[in-house]
């Protein structure tokens, strides 16, 4: 299988190797603290017996499951714990191409670059619907795209690259195009808990049986690490999830799974508002800065990120790389999301340094 490294690594690499001081706004890793419930349950798990250390159900410990389905309002049967959301992702992908309704997925351009390199890894083809400029979901342009050989629509709300809260009723219609060509739909909705409009729903609501729903909680959670996330699978595709997944992994990681789980019943609803308040104000300060900057952005509605576009300069990787060494602030080059926002760079607001480098940003460009 050919896989190019993925861009990310590039800039990350291409930043620690730098002289001067950068400000690292490529990673999707929360740089604030978990629950301190997830600690607590941590530090637990050392001192439980031995049958702790085992084989945890494959398809997730059950009390999680139980814990999700409640969270999601579905049947516990539809949830499958993953290794990550990127694992979910993978089982809903693979269960659409093993359909024989064709062998085309539907992405979006920007696009979340794990996609359509999970659509090659599946032996699939990728064709991109452009999104509006603001990132919301361009309805028509999917209906374009869609043909009898498409067998997988990918959605993700709210948004990574472009911080956009996907309109309930624009995924529905998405939903009634699936039915057209006989595909899945997989909704992404990892960033659920980063909505900064309060505008969000979850595809679930559609209760469509063509609809299957991604999450996790490397974010909501802080725990990138953790690799702790699920599927939500319509009753005829769960079957097929949970044999894949456990051929493929056999389990989860149970110590993750337990933390999880407890922090999932001890941690208040403050917790996750404080972050999307953080969030919120490192967009508010990180957006004023560009405004000094002259830049075009997206004002993030949800998830983690600003998509920016300074004219003249393109967000190409040797853009990117010389911003590294001139501004002192690394971004993920446009190019790397698709076609569609190759002008552009976008920055993740998970560093504490956001405002800093905003301001290194409009000096930078403001000359
Ligand atoms: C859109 C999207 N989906 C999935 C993932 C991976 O999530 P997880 O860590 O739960 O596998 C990411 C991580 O950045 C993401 O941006």
């Amino acid at each position: 299988m050919e896989y190019e490294e993925p861009k990310f690594f590039h800039v990350m690499q291409y930043a620690a190797a730098a002289d001067g001081d950068v400000i690292d706004m490529v990673s999707g890793n929360p740089d604030w603290e978990p629950p301190a419930a997830l600690r607590e349950a941590l530090r637990e798990y050392a001192d439980l017996p031995p049958d702790a250390f085992q084989y945890p159900p494959s398809e997730g410990l059950l009390e999680l499951r139980e814990a999700i389905a409640e969270r999601r309002n579905v049947d516990v049967d539809r949830v499958v714990v993953t290794n990550g959301t990127g694992e979910a992702n993978y089982l809903a992908m693979a269960r659409a191409f093993e359909r024989d309704a064709g062998d085309e997925a539907v992405l979006t351009d920007p696009v979340y670059p794990y996609y359509p390199g999970k659509v090659d890894m599946l032996g699939g083809e990728s064709t991109f619907a452009p999104t509006e400029r603001d990132g919301g979901l361009d309805v028509a342009a999917i209906r374009e795209a869609a043909s009898e050989d498409t067998a997988l629509i990918v959605l993700n709300t709210p948004n990574n690259p472009t911080g956009a809260v996907y309109d309930l009723d624009a995924v529905r219609e998405v939903v009634g195009v699936a039915e057209a060509v006989d595909a899945l739909v997989l909704v992404d909705e990892v960033y659920d808990h980063f909505d900064l409009t309060g505008s969000f729903e979850s595809a679930l609501t559609l209760e469509s049986d063509r609809v299957l729903v991604t999450g996790g909680f490397s974010k909501s959670m802080a725990i990138t690490g953790f690799r702790v996330g699920y599927g939500l699978f319509p009753e005829a595709h769960v079957g097929d999830a949970k044999t894949r997944h456990m051929l493929v992994n056999v389990a989860g990681a149970r110590p993750s799974q337990y933390a999880v789980h407890h922090a999932l019943a001890e941690t208040p609803p403050e917790y996750y508002d404080e972050a999307r308040e953080l969030l919120a104000e490192r967009a508010d300060a990180f957006t004023d800065a560009l405004d000094a900057a002259g830049a075009e952005y997206s004002r993030p509605e949800g998830a983690f990120y600003v998509l920016a576009r300074f004219d003249g300069f393109p967000g190409t990787m040797a853009n990117v790389k010389r911003l590294v060494d001139e501004a002192g602030v690394a971004g993920m080059p446009g190019e790397a999301f698709g076609t569609a926002r190759d002008e552009w760079v976008r920055f993740a607001l998970v560093t504490p340094r956001a405002v800093e480098a905003a301001e290194r940003l409009a000096d930078y460009f403001g000359e």
